[in-house]
């Protein structure tokens, strides 16, 4: 047999980079490998948990990933953007309440919506066929995690005094934020949820609606970053209440990239 040599030529090497893997999510530590620490990764539990259902796809997108953090932690936009599916009406009428969290480096934007109409997203997959009290609790983990806590259930239904929720259905969408240019994104998605969990029917009613509205997403983002890239100089950017999620999280990514 001949003897195959083991030599690996200089040039021939790439970059190495150090990976953890935690709830089904893949966490690649871009920067000096020494400070790597995977204590300091966010976690998504339900993604891989027992009693959890997921459905998960990815998207390109042609549009920097700050935009997709804009996008994310102003949900108004789904009254517009997403009616038939997720929107309606009352998402952009109803007020949010907006915490950072400093030292953790974590923004939280909240809405709570009571005796509200059920979108058909939430409607067919839990069979609710009335109104509904629909939450959305916004976490959002600088740079790349964002999860959006959901709470669907009939009018009425409380979660019970220590803090158990039976009654109510809960589905936990994620957005693993993925940078690939300065102008492209991996727009990587996922909906857990803890009701019929062994439905494929749901699963697929879903994952083609979840995909639906994350395509919608992309088509208005992507037009957003052709406007930005035709922009003369010296524009200046208007926000508003509602971006108040938004620009929080726009203060820690430039704490970070600082950093
Ligand atoms: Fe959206």
């Amino acid at each position: 047999m001949r003897r195959i040599t083991r030599r690996i030529p200089r040039t021939a090497r790439v970059p190495a980079y150090p990976v953890v893997e935690f709830d089904s999510l893949v966490w690649v530590f871009i920067g000096d490998a020494q400070s790597a620490d995977p204590a300091t990764v966010p976690r998504a539990p339900w993604l891989a948990a027992s009693g959890w259902t997921t459905v998960r796809g990815l998207e390109p997108l042609a549009a920097r990933y700050g935009l997709l953090v804009d996008n994310l932690l102003d949900l108004s936009h789904e009254t517009y953007l997403h009616a038939g599916y997720i929107g309606t009406p009352e998402v952009a009428e109803t007020p949010i309440t907006t915490e950072v969290d400093d030292d953790a480096g974590v923004v939280y934007v909240r809405r709570r919506m009571k005796d509200v109409e059920c979108p058909p997203f939430y409607a067919r997959s839990t069979g609710i066929a009335g109104r509904i009290d629909r939450w959305q609790d916004i976490e959002y983990h600088p740079p790349c995690l964002y999860l959006l806590h959901a709470r669907i259930a009939a009018t009425g239904v409380e979660p019970a005094a220590d803090g158990s929720d039976p009654h109510a259905f809960h589905a936990e969408i994620v957005y693993a934020i993925t940078p690939e240019t300065a102008t492209t994104t991996h727009d990587f998605w996922l909906v857990a949820r803890d009701f019929a969990l062994d439905d494929v029917e749901v699963s697929r009613f879903l994952a083609d609606s979840n995909r639906t509205v994350v395509l919608q997403d992309v088509a208005a983002l992507n037009a957003l970053e052709s406007v930005i890239a035709a922009e003369p100089a010296g524009c200046q950017e208007l926000s508003i209440n509602i971006d108040t999620g938004g620009l929080a999280a726009r203060r820690l990514l430039r704490r970070q990239v600082d950093a």
